[in-house]
């Protein structure tokens, strides 16, 4: 299984708020941004270090630094975007790549509007940002998306999960790594995680 739950205090009460159907767009983009932030430090933890050799105003070290340059971040659009804010405050020397998808709200199918990458990904891997991991068709995608382009190393970052959607990203993705704040029920008969937080795109940008 390619899933880990944040184990976070701050992320469940963020996450309580986000899932408050009174929470409106301001509070909602504010929030999603804090948990993007929580989200990025944990997947950075185990980024790979090397050795240099510094001098402090003292005496020379070695000290690890990182091995290789930092992920991208790259939001799935739209609500992806939420995530993005607290993200880029967390790795703000990331170059920022777009993926946008729209799920088709019958077949539940996604389909791709825009994709804008960075050159280099080969070189530095992304960090892949959205709030919702439902039957997994959009990250699954947007994943191929980024393994075209050559991204080596991928990690998948949402805020809530359902069993269903992980499942699909560990079947078609195990290399890929999820890390969600919260693995909810599962889905109702039109795609929607339960309990879940609703749309989570509308409920960012008020379009609800
Ligand atoms: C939502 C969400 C995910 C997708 C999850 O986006 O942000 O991208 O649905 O569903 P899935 O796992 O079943 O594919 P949506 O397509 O509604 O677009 P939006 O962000 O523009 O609202
Ligand atoms: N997309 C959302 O925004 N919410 C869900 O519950 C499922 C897909």
């Amino acid at each position: 299984m390619t899933l880990s739950v944040l184990d976070h205090a701050l992320a469940r009460h963020l996450l309580a708020e986000l899932r408050d159907r009174r929470t409106q767009p301001e509070a909602f983009r504010r929030i999603l941004g804090r948990l993007g932030a929580l989200l990025a430090m944990e997947a950075l933890r185990r980024l790979p270090e090397t050795p240099r050799r510094i001098e402090t105003p003292l005496e020379p070290m070695d000290h690890p630094v990182l091995a290789a340059p930092v992920p991208a971040l790259v939001p799935i659009l739209r609500a992806g975007l939420g995530l993005l804010e607290g993200a880029m405050t967390v790795l703000p020397e990331a170059p920022i790549g777009h993926v946008g998808l729209m799920r088709n709200e019958e077949t539940l199918r996604p389909a791709e509007y825009l994709r804008r990458l960075p050159h280099d990904l080969p070189a530095r891997g992304a960090l892949l940002l959205d709030p919702m991991l439902a039957t997994g068709g959009s990250a699954s995608a947007a994943i191929g998306v980024l393994k075209e382009a050559g991204a080596a190393r991928i990690a998948l970052l949402v805020a809530v999960a359902a069993p269903e959607g992980a499942a699909r990203i560990a079947a078609a993705h195990p290399d890929v790594p999820v890390l969600a704040a919260a693995l909810d029920r599962g889905l109702n008969g039109q795609g929607y995680i339960l309990p879940g937080l609703g749309d989570a795109g509308d409920r960012c940008f008020g379009t609800e």
